[in-house]
């Protein structure tokens, strides 16, 4: 398997909730590297830029308004077949059937307040990259 980088946004209520030395952790385990991390605020042009292709959907408004409600860990990664990887620790989209051990399964409440973001592929892990560490 190839060398990837994956766009990771630990979301508000991650770092409201004080989980971010534990999800860095447990990337850090699996033997990923940190290439970047920041501590900050998502504007409302990145958080359209990063979900355009939910623009739409009933959820979409609620998703831009929350990504942008609190400060973010954004980072990117990199390690063997780092997209799907990271996708797996992150577990399923919603956290009431996320696995247990999973990020979500084990920091998740609901679907809209999920705990982290992770790219979907390599394609979208390069244009997130873009958008949020030009
Ligand atoms: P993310 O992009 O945040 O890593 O999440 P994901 O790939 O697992 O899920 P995605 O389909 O890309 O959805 C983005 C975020 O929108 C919210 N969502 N709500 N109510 C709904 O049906 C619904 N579907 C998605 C979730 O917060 C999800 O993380
Ligand atoms: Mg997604």
């Amino acid at each position: 398997m190839a060398v990837e980088k994956t766009y990771l946004m630990i979301k508000p209520d991650g770092v409201r909730n004080r989980h971010i030395g534990e999800i860095i952790n447990r990337f850090e385990r699996a033997g990923l590297s940190l290439e970047r991390l920041e501590l900050g605020l998502v504007t409302d042009e990145q958080a359209k830029a990063n979900y355009a292709e939910h623009e739409g959907k009933p959820f979409y408004a609620g998703l831009i308004s929350y990504i942008t409600s609190g400060t973010v860990v954004k980072m990117v990664v990199s390690g063997e077949g780092a997209v799907s990887k990271c996708r797996q620790l992150m577990g399923a989209t919603d956290p009431s059937s996320a696995a247990p051990g999973t990020i979500r399964g084990d920091f998740g409440l609901i679907m809209d307040e999920n705990v982290i973001h992770g790219s979907d592929s390599t394609e979208s892990a390069a244009r997130e990259i873009g958008i949020f560490f030009s």
